[in-house]
């Protein structure tokens, strides 16, 4: 397993981590906690030490057996815990504050994660979900006031536009606040809508990515049917199991994706490696990625995902899917790369001389 300082601190975690979304039955396609406890177990032995939460998942079954499972192991301090604040998970509507990104939510929110994680710290503690009306002053000092008291090590965000990362970033900075050190999203080959803004803020602002689905919830594992709704696959997973919840803008079976995962076949195919580690193994090479998280219902998948690390993708094959799951152009990228050559009156100021800058900070995962 190789680890990476998240971002801009000393914080050491490994490029995979174990996503614990699935720890418990509550959703219809989490896991039990024999299974639970068999992931954490065969993730630790392969070295990992990064294992990621959130106070909603499974309505708190997943930080519990967490909580549970790191003290049973006695793992605490190897352990690289991170968990996440922002969701009512009761969700009965009748106490507003009771969720959200206000400070009174952030404090409540961490101190019933601690119970339930059996710990007195954090050692990444993301907000999970822009609520579109705190100001982002009042989180980063409640996250600042969160660190000085010893109860969170590092602070992160997830699942916020560009524009609020670069300003959240910036504020911590110029404040002298605790600044956030990752930022985690969903990425994968059929997910590649960070790509125009994030990679390049990241590595500006000394972000580590965090990659959320790095298999689409399991449609890159090639399990499903090409062709069929997710309603009407005959095989169980998430994507059949959420088919009736998930809001259409959520939906991945479309004829675009199938397109990706036909690639991908081929691709796996010739290397003669399962789907899901080529899509892992894509997915951790992109710049600025620090860490992938796993997510898995049973020790077959974990088993399967884990040795993603252990090939290099070679660049013709990697080509290949970079062409096949590609983004059109956008503005203004697309017209900022049109008009570059005349911004320098025809001299060529762009290309940089090999290993200019090339510090071990900087290379992919690192910042730039
Ligand atoms: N910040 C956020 O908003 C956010 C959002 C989502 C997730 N996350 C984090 O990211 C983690 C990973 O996300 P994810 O679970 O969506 O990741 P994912 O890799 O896209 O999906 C994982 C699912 O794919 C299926 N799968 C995994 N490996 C497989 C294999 N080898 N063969 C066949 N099927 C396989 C399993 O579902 P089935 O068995 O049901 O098919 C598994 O639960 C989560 O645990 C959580 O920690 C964060």
């Amino acid at each position: 397993m190789e680890y990476y300082t998240l971002g801009r601190s000393g914080l050491r975690a490994s490029r995979l981590a174990l996503g614990t979304m699935t720890f418990g039955t509550e959703s219809g396609w989490g896991c039990d906690r024999a299974t639970a406890r068999a992931l954490f177990d065969r993730y630790l032995d392969a070295g990992g030490n990064f294992i990621d939460t959130a106070d909603v998942y499974s309505g708190g079954t997943s930080e519990t057996w967490l909580g549970e499972f790191i003290a049973e192991s006695g793992t605490r301090d190897r352990v690289v815990l991170a968990t996440k604040f922002t969701h009512n998970f009761a969700n009965t509507g009748a106490d507003p504050n009771a969720a959200g990104n206000g400070r009174k939510h952030i404090i409540r929110a961490l101190e019933a994660s601690l119970k339930r994680l059996k710990t007195d710290h954090v050692d990444l503690y993301l907000l999970h979900t822009w609520d579109r009306l705190t100001p982002v002053e009042e989180v980063l000092r409640t996250l600042d006031d969160l660190v000085r008291q010893g109860k969170v090590r590092h602070a992160g965000l997830s699942d916020v536009p560009a524009w609020y990362a670069a300003r959240a970033q910036t504020m911590a900075e110029l404040r002298g606040w605790e600044t956030p050190c990752a930022l985690q999203l969903e990425y994968s080959l059929l997910g590649r809508g960070i790509e125009y803004e994030f990679p390049a803020l990241c590595q500006d602002r000394g972000m580590g990515l965090m990659v959320w689905s790095p298999l689409a919830s399991g449609m890159l594992s090639g399990k499903y049917r090409p062709g069929l709704s997710a309603a009407a696959q005959t095989i169980d997973g998430r994507l059949k199991a959420s088919a009736k919840a998930s809001a259409p803008a959520l939906q991945k079976m479309t004829e675009r994706n199938w397109g990706i995962v036909a690639e991908l076949e081929r691709v796996a195919g010739e290397l003669g490696r399962p789907m899901a580690q080529v899509a892992v193994n894509w997915v951790a090479n992109r710049p600025a990625v620090a860490s992938v998280i796993l997510g898995a219902t049973s020790l077959a998948q974990l088993d399967d995902t884990l040795p993603a690390l252990d090939f290099d993708l070679p660049a013709e094959l990697e080509a290949r899917l970079d062409r096949a799951s590609a983004l059109p152009a956008a503005f203004p990228y697309a017209f900022i790369d049109v008009m570059t050559a005349r911004m320098h009156g025809g001299a060529n100021v762009g290309a940089k001389p090999a290993r200019y800058f090339d510090l071990p900070q900087t290379r992919r995962g690192g910042w730039g």
